[in-house]
């Protein structure tokens, strides 16, 4: 019997970290010559308006919809998390459910309800085959249970480290070991051992954030730490699970993982990945471009770029403190300033900012193309808040961090850049202006610390190239997928 095409629908959790790499890995399924359908939220692809769609730009891939069941004039900000990942469970199963469960050729203007959004320009073929597996992020456990219901094998897909993946996967053994709950008053210093392979290096306060006691209660155990287990030991039940990382980068931390998984895919960094056609954009701001001309004219190296990724809110201390270091620091810097991350003093700040340093020293933006920008001859090294993303695009650009974790597994990320790759500096838990000044300076005028950044960049290059480890887990993932549809 001959195998049906493949047909993969890929639904990230509506957030950029997320949209991001799953987006770059469904550019790379297409390539693959499989259908894909990308599912956005119907506020999220109001937002993308038409740069998402109309940059598809292939037959294979298109965009559809559903509801995340929050109003629309809801702020969807990072305290809101909780009440979207509820939201999104009970306003997106029914569209999802009709989604999958549709025949196999699909008229435009079918009266669909998650159709609506669809962009029917993108499916010149004019129906697409019915959806023969998903490839859903790890936060969406009720989209695998719906899909395999439905009969559609489900495939997890994390975007974050397989160090913090493995974190969440050895809660009970830290509980067991009485490394969780943390003491209240703990040293955040204590070395750990339940999480196999980090042994030597892992400390309390390195942990992903939810495992910090929660600041404004007496519980020993934040709630999100629950289910974040939780979620990742539903992932454990998937077909397989896909990781945005690669063996050269994490082979410990994939080795302790791979027992626990039907199968285990370790294809990163996907936005390095060689692709046969560009990635549609799936950037919700409106990238500010003007900062590349600016970093024209600095010179080699000179720059410190600061970005603390899309859900990073800072206070106004913070961000007072944090410029003051940066300015003692001498080097000249680019700065990304979302308008949701100061709250109301944002224009004051900004202007005492700009004020302080002069425009030729300071440029801020809204948002940048941070790809290029770290690709830049310009600049020396990447003030960030260690989100995966990031730190997946720094290192292959072998670009020096210095890294300001917030929360969730930034903490993580930041302790293997200090303490295991050595390609940058983890200022975590001490923020004050003199450490900001003394790590900008540790990491730009380091040259064991860019040696490292550029050693790890080669090796990563290689991983994603043909024949490298990763580009070849692709394949072998390209493989099981289109044998589930036989
Ligand atoms: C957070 C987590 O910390 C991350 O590890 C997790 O996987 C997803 O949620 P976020 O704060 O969005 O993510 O950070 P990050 O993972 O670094 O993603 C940010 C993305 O936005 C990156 O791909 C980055 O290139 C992009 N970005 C950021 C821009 O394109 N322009 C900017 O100005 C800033």
């Amino acid at each position: 019997m001959a195998a049906a095409a493949a047909h993969v629908l890929v639904f990230p959790f509506p957030l950029q970290g997320h949209i991001n790499c799953m987006l770059h890995f469904a550019t790379a399924l297409v390539g693959a010559g499989v259908h894909v359908t990308f599912l956005h939220t119907d506020h999220n692809l109001r937002r993308l308006g038409s740069r998402a769609p109309s940059a598809a730009g292939s037959p294979l891939l298109r965009f559809m919809s559903v509801p995340d069941g929050l109003p629309d004039d809801h702020p969807r900000s990072v305290a809101d998390l909780p009440e979207l990942h509820k939201s999104m469970a009970g306003g997106a199963t029914g569209p999802y459910r009709a989604l999958l469960a549709l025949p196999p050729s699909l008229a435009p203007g079918s009266p669909t309800p998650s159709r609506r959004a669809a962009d029917a320009g993108a499916d010149p073929t004019g129906g697409f085959p019915p959806v023969t597996c998903l490839v859903a992020d790890g936060l969406l456990p009720w989209a695998f249970d719906v899909a395999e219901e439905l009969g559609v094998p489900a495939i997890a897909f994390r975007t974050v480290s397989a160090g913090s993946f493995l974190a969440f996967l050895s809660a009970p053994k830290l509980f067991e070991l009485g490394e969780l709950p943390f003491p209240a008053g703990g040293d955040l210093d204590e070395t750990l051992r339940g999480v196999p392979g980090m042994e030597s290096f892992l400390r309390r306060r390195d942990l992903p954030s939810f495992c910090r006691r929660p600041n404004d209660t007496d519980d020993d155990v934040n709630p999100a730490l629950h289910a974040l287990v939780d979620l990742t030991v539903h992932s454990t039940k998937a077909r397989a699970l896909v990781l945005n990382t690669t063996a050269s980068l994490e082979r410990s931390a994939l080795a302790h993982i791979a027992p626990h998984m039907r199968d285990l895919f370790a294809v990163g960094p996907l936005h390095a990945m060689h692709l046969t056609q560009a990635a549609a954009s799936g950037s919700l701001w409106l990238e500010d471009d003007g900062c590349m001309a600016w970093l024209d004219g600095q010179a080699d190296r000179s720059v410190v770029y600061v970005s603390l990724g899309s859900l990073a809110v800072i206070s106004y201390e913070q961000f007072t403190e944090f410029l003051h270091g940066l300015v003692a620091s001498g080097y000249p810097f680019l700065w990304v300033l979302r308008p949701d991350m100061l709250g109301a003093n944002q224009d004051a700040a900004l202007q005492e900012a700009l004020a302080a340093v002069g425009e030729d020293r300071a440029c801020v933006v809204a948002w940048a193309p941070q790809r290029d920008v770290l690709r830049h001859r310009a600049v020396g090294c990447f003030l960030t808040h260690a989100g995966w993303n990031s730190t997946l695009e720094a290192v292959v650009e072998g670009v020096p961090m210095v890294c300001w974790p917030f929360f969730a597994d930034q903490q993580m990320n930041s302790r293997f850049v200090g303490a295991v790759w050595r390609n940058g500096l983890d200022m975590k838990d001490l923020c004050e202006r003199d450490v900001v000044e003394s790590t900008v300076r540790g990491a730009m005028e380091s040259d064991e610390i860019r040696r490292s950044a550029q050693a790890l960049a080669q090796q990563v290059r290689r991983d994603v190239a043909a024949g490298g480890s990763a580009a070849t887990e692709f394949e072998r993932l390209v493989r099981f997928i289109k044998d589930l549809t036989t």
